[in-house]
């Protein structure tokens, strides 16, 4: 089924309270392996499997003190080509009825329907009006938990939910837990960063503590930032799409028991877990001002940019070597999954 431009856009500003200006643009694949930079620097093979975009500078190490990201990196494969950041999430798998995983792939977004999976990136200035101070070299940061399993637990990340794609425009009905159902379309996970600074930390030792939630309110209704971490920071946001349409059959192959098939490389089958990592890397004072000129969507005056398919030729080799496609005995690195106790369900 084809959109017609108005539709699209109707049904992407419903997510926004009036037109706004925003960031909007893909990042394809750059690479899917174990990695985590952030979490477990120098480490060839981290505990679960990311997906990642981004600039060509990422690897397992990424020393804030030494590296120079924009000035590493080549190529990236977001179409704004000034932007060498990294991004990433975990990858969700299919566990079958006789209990080997396979790899949900991803697909492009509407309007990016050419990338080459990755991500759809938001950076929002500011809903309200008001300045916002872009990211600075060497910022790092994540939302979500992968220990978490309760709707309880994960509901002080207020904004990482999932939305079950009924078709690619589907913008309703996010849920905080993996749905219940198949989804036609897919799943898309959604990735959303506190908007709050404490402006002088450019990461903590949890990767969160310099980062913070509006007091009252919301980003969206213009909340205050607390004392602690003053500085309105522009709020990320990531659409994951997931391509579940190769496992939706659920009466032939989802869990006798009614539950829902799909797991996160870290062991989680609820999907309170999830979580986003973010490595700051934009050229130079651009995404200020991309944020001081409120650009919208993949445009921006003075900034370079590229195309779907320029952004698909870059990659990095992969640095883990394992199989990560095909019907697999266990998730990557032999991950568990477990429950609300941290027992291992399977
Ligand atoms: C990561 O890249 C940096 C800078 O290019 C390099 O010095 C370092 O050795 C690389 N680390 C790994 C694990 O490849
Ligand atoms: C497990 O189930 C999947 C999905 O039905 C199937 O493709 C695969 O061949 C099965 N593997 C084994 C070892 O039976």
């Amino acid at each position: 089924m084809r959109f017609q431009g108005a539709q699209v856009a109707a049904g992407l500003m419903s997510v926004l309270p009036g037109a706004q200006a925003l960031l909007r643009f893909s990042c394809s694949q750059l690479v899917v392996e174990r990695l985590d930079p952030l979490v477990n620097p120098g480490v060839v093979g981290s505990p679960h499997l990311h997906q990642i975009i981004g600039g060509n500078a990422f690897n397992a190490t990424m020393d804030p003190a030494k590296l120079d990201i924009p000035g590493t990196a080549t190529c990236t494969t977001c179409t704004f080509a000034d932007d060498f950041s990294n991004y990433w999430t975990a990858v969700l798998f299919f566990r079958a009825r006789n209990g080997t995983y396979h790899r949900v792939p991803q697909k492009g977004n509407v309007f990016f329907e050419q990338a080459k999976g990755g991500m759809t990136v938001y950076y929002t200035p500011t809903l309200t009006g008001g300045k916002v101070t872009a990211f600075k070299p060497g910022f790092r940061m994540i939302v979500g938990d992968p220990m978490e399993r309760t709707a309880a637990g994960a509901a002080k990340y207020r904004q990482l939910t999932y939305t079950c794609l009924q078709n690619s425009m589907t913008r309703t009905g996010e849920t905080k837990n993996l749905p219940p159902k198949p989804c036609p379309a897919g799943i898309m996970a959604n990735i959303r960063f506190p908007t709050c600074w404490d402006g002088v930390n450019l990461d903590s030792p949890d990767h969160a503590s310099h980062i913070a939630y509006p007091t009252s309110g919301t980003f969206e209704s213009g909340g205050p930032c607390p004392s602690t971490h003053p500085v309105k920071i522009p709020q990320l946001f990531y659409e994951v799409i997931w391509d579940t349409t190769a496992f939706n059959d659920a009466a032939a192959d989802w869990p006798t028991d009614g539950s829902q098939p799909f797991v996160w490389s870290y062991g989680d089958a609820t999907g309170y877990g999830t979580h986003g990592d973010y490595v700051f890397g934009w050229k130079g004072d651009a995404l200020q001002r991309a944020m001081d000129q409120n650009c919208q969507n993949d445009r921006c005056s003075g900034l370079g940019s590229q195309s779907l398919q320029q952004g698909n030729q870059c990659t990095v080799e992969t640095t883990v070597d394992e199989q990560i496609d095909g019907w697999l005995e266990e998730l990557p690195g032999g991950m568990a999954v477990t429950d609300a106790s941290g027992k291992v369900i399977y």
